[in-house]
């Protein structure tokens, strides 16, 4: 542990991390045979444009003042490298899913059918581009959360965490 991120940081990551994890829910939930449900797509655009925009905004803030300090100290170089690429990725994943969900909407011209609660299922986005991207970011985005999740526990475990995220 070597400094303590700031209290903004600190809940832009928790409000990311329980957004982005209930868009994986509600999307996964959204696309099981004889699942759908309007009120489930509606729930999982909202989740999935908070976890887009408030991923944008921390990169705008990370882009001016450059990345949060770290919460554990870390001293390998393997290890320091890793994590580097695991938190980029955590930032772009939100990103293209935030973009490749809104393609979708738009190519698909679904926007009135989804407020007018007359969208009948999918199948809209089924020819699009964007889905298939999406779907790869979501696999990507799983995951990341996954080995994230695991570090952070490894991490936790192995080392005193008086400010941690
Ligand atoms: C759900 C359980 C999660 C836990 C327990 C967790 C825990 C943590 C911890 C302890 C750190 C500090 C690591 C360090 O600086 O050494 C961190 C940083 C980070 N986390 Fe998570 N996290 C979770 C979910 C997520 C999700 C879903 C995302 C993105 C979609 C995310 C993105 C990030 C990023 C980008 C950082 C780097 C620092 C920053 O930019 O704020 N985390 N996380
Ligand atoms: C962090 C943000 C997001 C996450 C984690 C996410 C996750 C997911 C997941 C896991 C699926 C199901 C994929 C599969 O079955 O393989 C999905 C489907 C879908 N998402 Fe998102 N999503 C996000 C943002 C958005 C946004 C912003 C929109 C629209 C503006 C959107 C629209 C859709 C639509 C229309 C589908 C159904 C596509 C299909 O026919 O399979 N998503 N999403």
């Amino acid at each position: 542990m070597v400094s303590s991120p700031s209290a903004f940081t600190r809940v832009l990551h928790w409000i990311i991390a329980a957004t982005a994890v209930g868009a994986l829910a509600s999307g996964y939930g959204l696309t099981q045979p004889d699942a759908f449900a309007l009120s489930l797509l509606r729930l999982h655009i909202a989740l999935g444009m908070t976890a887009g925009l408030l991923t944008a905004l921390r990169v705008v803030i990370w882009l001016k003042d450059g990345p949060p300090p770290p919460v554990f100290s870390i001293r390998s170089r393997v290890q320091v490298r890793f994590s580097r690429w695991v938190h980029g990725l955590l930032r772009l994943a939100p990103l293209v899913l935030l973009a490749s969900g809104i393609g979708m909407v738009a190519l698909s011209g679904s926007m009135p059918a989804i407020v007018e609660s007359t969208l009948p299922g999918l199948s809209a986005f089924e020819p699009l581009p964007p889905r298939r991207l999406h779907h790869a970011a979501a696999l990507g985005l799983v995951l990341l959360v996954g080995l994230h999740v695991l570090a952070a526990g490894w991490h936790t475990l192995h080392q005193a965490r008086p400010g941690a995220n």
